[in-house]
């Protein structure tokens, strides 16, 4: 009888830790850009690394150089509508700045993408953007609310 119970309350938990890890999965996998996903700190930090490793070829604005795309308007909205921000993340991780990927952190790269959020106009929330690709493939990028 004593076992019997036991296997019960073994199920119980069972089932609420199912139920509730989906749940979390959904409502990760829901998120996007306008969620509020980074903050306006990271943001500003991020601003500051553009501006000493991106900006020569991405231009102060974001707009591009003509030979590197924009980082904002028709250009980026064409290319990353309804991808994830962690293939942005993943993109700049492996192949930017062209001359030496490895000379800015992950973390920094994670700022650098609040900043280029912040000026296509997505709104802040109160947590950063986290420098793990895994975690931003669940943001996605959504050019319309
Ligand atoms: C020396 C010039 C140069 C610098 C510095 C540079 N980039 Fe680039 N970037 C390019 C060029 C050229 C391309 C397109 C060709 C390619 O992918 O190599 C590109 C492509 C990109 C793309 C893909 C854009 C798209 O829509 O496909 C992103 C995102 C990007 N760069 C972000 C950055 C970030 C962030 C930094 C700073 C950490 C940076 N780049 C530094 C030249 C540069």
């Amino acid at each position: 009888m004593k076992l019997r119970i036991a296997f019960l309350v073994v199920a119980a938990v069972w089932t609420a830790g199912v139920t509730q890890s989906s749940l979390g999965a959904q409502a990760a996998g829901g998120r996007t850009v306008w969620d509020g996903v980074f903050t306006d700190a990271q943001a500003t930090r991020g601003e500051e690394v553009y501006k000493s490793a991106c900006s020569e070829c991405h231009g102060a604005d974001l707009n591009g150089d003509g030979f590197a795309p924009a980082l904002t308007g028709a250009e980026f909205a064409g290319n990353w509508n309804e991808l994830t921000v962690g293939d942005l993340f993943e993109r700049i991780r492996i192949s930017m700045p062209p001359t030496g990927p490895a000379g800015v952190t992950p973390a920094q790269k994670a700022d650098i993408v609040a900043h280029v959020m912040k000026i296509n106009k997505y709104p802040a929330g109160k947590t950063e953007l986290e420098g793990k690709t895994d975690v931003l493939k669940q943001i996605k990028i959504v050019m319309k609310q």
